[in-house]
């Protein structure tokens, strides 16, 4: 039995991604009106994670709560990873154990090498070119805001890093257009952009990008990883900071969004994070709903 994996939003389809998206909506639901759902019982998430985390470490361990299941933590300090175990032997060992893998990492390689020797389903819980999770829970709050995303505008605003990539490929999965805008040294992937072209343009200047967008994105300016380079950073992306000028630039019905943590007065001023049009709130939280989603298609429904 090959298990399906969450590597990148390209590793389901796009019809498989609009169920689900669907099934996040009945499942936060079915949350609000207490109506049970622990489809998970007995099952174990476990949670690799090599770089900090907020929502993504609650709101998984939170699902698997809910849906009657049970996480384990493991960060480097406190598993054997941290003391050289190689990725295969960790994945060949955890897979046995556990129902499903979540991690969070550096290279995209070394979700690759995992998934590549494990039993069970992996998640991609965010490494430097991807962060898939993001985006099933940002396509489910666009939805729950303005319907369906097929067809609009949105506006890409920062560092052509992981959230970005993840941008591109949910441009090509739910169909939409894609404008980003990044200082030309922090372009996104070359080969990530071309995968989409027929659905992202791509630009130097904000001001061109948010011009008839529905939705605005941004991110930190200094991903995790990054962290000397901060300096350096704010001055180079001082220009590409969402504001209400610039959202004022935007279709009057847009909304914005951003993964979070956010740092006011840089990427995003007060005013705009703190503003009606954003829906930061509801972004995050939907995150656990559309994970219980993507748990059960994961281990419950791709088991073959
Ligand atoms: N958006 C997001 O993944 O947040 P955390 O880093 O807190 O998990
Ligand atoms: N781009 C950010 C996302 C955090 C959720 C980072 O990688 O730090």
């Amino acid at each position: 039995m090959t298990p399906r994996h969450f590597l990148s939003l390209l590793d389901f389809s796009s019809a498989e991604l609009k169920q689900m998206l669907q099934r996040g909506i009945e499942l936060k639901h079915w949350q609000k009106q207490g109506i049970p759902h622990e489809f998970l019982k007995n099952k174990v998430l476990g949670m690799i994670f090599e770089k900090s985390s907020t929502r993504t470490r609650v709101s998984f361990e939170s699902a698997m709560t809910h849906c009657g299941g049970n996480s384990i933590f493991l960060s480097p300090r406190d598993s054997q990873l941290g003391r050289g175990e190689s990725v295969p032997d960790m994945a060949r060992v955890l897979s046995r154990m556990v129902d499903c893998v979540m991690i969070r990492t550096y290279q995209q390689g070394t979700l690759d090498t995992f998934a590549a020797h494990s039993q069970v389903p992996v998640i991609n819980a965010l490494t430097d070119q991807f962060h898939p999770c993001q985006l099933i829970a940002d396509m489910q709050t666009f939805y729950e805001h303005r319907g369906s995303i097929q067809g609009k505008t949105v506006a890409w605003i920062g560092d052509g890093f992981n959230m970005c990539n993840s941008y591109i490929n949910a441009a090509r999965q739910y169909d939409f257009q894609l404008k980003i805008a990044a200082p030309k040294a922090q372009y996104p992937d070359p080969a990530i952009v071309e995968s989409a072209s027929s659905h992202v343009e791509l630009s130097d200047d904000p001001q061109w990008a948010v011009q008839g967008a529905h939705l605005v994105v941004t991110d930190v300016w200094a991903s995790m990883g990054h962290e000397e380079e901060q300096a350096k950073r704010r001055a180079l992306f001082a220009p590409y900071q969402v504001n209400a000028e610039l959202m004022a630039q935007a279709h009057a019905d847009a909304l914005f969004m951003h993964c979070l943590p956010a740092h006011r007065g840089e990427e995003v001023t007060a005013e705009v994070i703190d503003g009606v049009q954003s829906v930061v709130w509801d972004e995050a939280e939907n995150r656990l709903h559309a994970q219980k989603a993507l748990l059960e298609f994961l281990i419950l429904s791709a088991q073959d």
